[in-house]
């Protein structure tokens, strides 16, 4: 069975969270590629899909939701997970965060099966004069929790390897 695990980001912290996603989905014996969305073309070699994307100011990134515009068919006939990254703090370990707007209609759209939230990262190499001011003013920080991550992957293989791969149609 093969995933595509795809992201978006802009400053780097959520490619960190999907290749942890890949590899956890690897270590449960699927085949997986981990592609930034904005490259992906066809769906076709994939039975499964996991997208991510970073949160700004609410929103998913753009590559995020262009893909699952591009993709929608596709990816209503398969299996697919989503997921956010934006808490610069504990909150989404806390509580279940809610998918934003983009992600909720796109959730609907496809009948995904299932969406986390999970805690971003902010340092200082992240572009932006905001991001700056917030690295200043103590907001910075990682908060990517590798554990909840990974278990989180665990689940969605241990789903995948306990149902047919894609929907007939
Ligand atoms: C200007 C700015 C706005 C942000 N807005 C949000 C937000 O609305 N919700 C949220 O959860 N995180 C927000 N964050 C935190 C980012 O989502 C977090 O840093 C994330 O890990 C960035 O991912 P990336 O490194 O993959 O781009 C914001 C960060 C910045 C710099």
């Amino acid at each position: 069975m093969r995933v595509l695990v795809t992201y978006a980001t802009k400053n780097g912290s959520t490619t960190g969270i999907a290749e942890a996603v890949g590899d956890e989905l690897r270590k449960k014996g699927l085949q997986v590629d981990v592609v930034p969305a904005v490259e992906v073309r066809d769906l076709t070699p994939y039975d499964a899909v996991v997208l991510g994307s970073a949160i700004y100011m609410g929103r998913w990134q753009k590559d995020a939701l262009r893909f699952g515009k591009r993709h929608g068919r596709e990816l209503q006939a398969r299996p697919v997970w989503l997921f956010g990254s934006g808490p610069l703090d504990r909150s989404a370990e806390e509580q279940e965060i809610p998918p934003v707007e983009g992600a909720a209609e796109l959730m609907a759209r496809i009948g995904a099966r299932g969406h986390a939230t999970f805690g971003g990262r902010l340092t200082e190499e992240a572009s932006g004069f905001i991001a700056s001011s917030m690295v200043k003013n103590g907001k910075g920080g990682d908060f990517r929790n590798m554990d909840r991550i990974r278990a989180w992957a665990g689940t969605i293989a241990a789903e995948l390897q306990g149902r047919p791969l894609v929907e007939a149609h």
